[in-house]
């Protein structure tokens, strides 16, 4: 479809990011390009999900994302140790913020029992790959299986990992969120500027994708960059490429579609959700993230909250009281990041129904302007 396509050897531009392996195996099979998150993932884990897509993207160009934040605690305080990691970073969590988390269950009759399960690894204790050391074993993982993308939120991969990448021909993209941090990006050797706006789920800037993407395509010419925040139909594409963008960079719509592993409550509030009803909210991660507003987005927003802690401090409390509140069905308190098209996802598709959909919406689109320019 264009140079971008051709050089991924992808049928269609439509980048899809997702936490759930059927959906992206889905998208890539479509013509577009699945790209599984790696950082709910433990390396073991992630092998099998890698293992599985290979098995069933039939040959099509797939990807992974990571999330190796420039600024986080560990980075300061200079933790390496993947053994001692989750107890490391909980001694940098205050008294007063453990009690708010256990006053909020309190508050919405959820037990606060001590866990069996625990068994005090990064991924147990809430860290994920949200650390360099728990997150640079899943690049390691990611670039031994036959990937065509690696990206990354929160900050460039590491000049080693993209090195390696392109030591094995492959792409490496980067999530931004303002004209900076696409030129230091670019500036360490990543290919692909994935220039997401505030409209966008999960973590998210200041600059909406209307007025950040022209900006970003002319600071980083002749770099590509993919449109993100706010995408999930034809037309939002087609804007998204009128801006410049040579692709669309998607995460939200894929939350509603068959594959995904979203849970019966998860689905049905976004469904129902309007745009109105998402928060850019520091609750989950310590950095502002777009999601659905619930009892614990307000409750962190509360006059007596002690605030929200640094990433990666406030995802180990958010996972401490998720743990619970999923096992006590405390639904009020029960939310997924996700971006402001949430008013436009009230049907269940399969991913590859959302990609035709797409595809046909865009080219509807450009058919509509090409004739509105006839009559002009
Ligand atoms: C549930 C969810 C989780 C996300 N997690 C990540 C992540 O781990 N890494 C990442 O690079 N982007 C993540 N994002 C952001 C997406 O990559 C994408 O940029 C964003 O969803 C685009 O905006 P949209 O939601 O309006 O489509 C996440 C988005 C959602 C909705």
């Amino acid at each position: 479809m264009n140079e971008l396509c051709e050089s991924l050897g992808i049928e269609f531009p439509i980048f899809a990011f997702t936490h759930c392996r059927d959906v992206a195996a889905a998208v890539s099979r479509a013509g577009g390009m699945g790209v599984l998150g790696a950082l709910a993932f433990s390396p073991d884990q992630l092998e099998l999900e890698l293992k599985w897509i290979d098995e069933h993207v039939d040959g099509k160009p797939y990807g992974v994302d990571v999330v190796m934040p420039v600024k986080s605690v560990d980075r300061e305080q200079g933790l390496t140790d993947t053994k001692s990691i989750g107890a490391d970073l909980r001694g940098y969590i205050s008294d007063a913020h453990w009690d708010y988390v256990h006053k909020i269950l309190a508050d919405h009759g959820v037990p606060d029992e001590d866990e069996e399960e625990n068994d005090g690894s990064p991924t147990a204790q809430g860290v994920l790959g949200w650390t360099e050391a728990t997150g640079a074993p899943l690049v390691d993982i990611a670039l031994a299986h036959p990937i065509k993308l690696l990206a990354s939120a929160l900050g460039p991969p590491p000049k080693e990992a993209i090195d390696r990448a392109h030591a094995q021909g492959v792409k490496v993209a980067a999530l931004i969120g303002r004209v900076e941090q696409a030129v230091r990006d670019v500036q360490q050797g990543v290919d692909i500027i994935i220039a997401q706006g505030y409209e966008a789920g999960g973590h998210t800037g200041e600059v909406a994708t209307m007025v950040l993407v022209p900006d970003v395509v002319d600071a980083v010419a002749p770099i590509p960059v993919l449109a993100a925040g706010g995408i999930g139909s034809g037309r939002q594409m087609a804007a998204g490429m009128a801006l410049g963008a040579q692709g669309a960079w998607t995460g939200s719509i894929w939350l509603a579609t068959a594959e995904n592993d979203t849970s019966q409550v998860v689905t049905e509030k976004l469904i129902n959700a309007r745009s109105s009803d998402t928060v850019r909210s520091r609750s989950m991660t310590g950095k502002p993230a777009r999601q659905l507003r619930t009892a614990w987005t307000e409750a962190w927003e509360a006059p007596e909250s002690p605030g929200p802690l640094p990433m990666p401090l406030q995802f180990i409390l958010w996972s401490y009281a998720m743990r619970r509140i999923g096992r006590a069905n405390a639904n009020e308190l029960v939310g997924m990041p996700v971006g402001q098209i949430v008013s436009r996802m009230n049907s269940v598709r399969t991913a590859k129904e959302v990609v035709l959909d797409m595809v046909n919406e865009y080219i509807d689109t450009t058919e509509r302007m090409h004739k509105a320019l006839e009559h002009a």
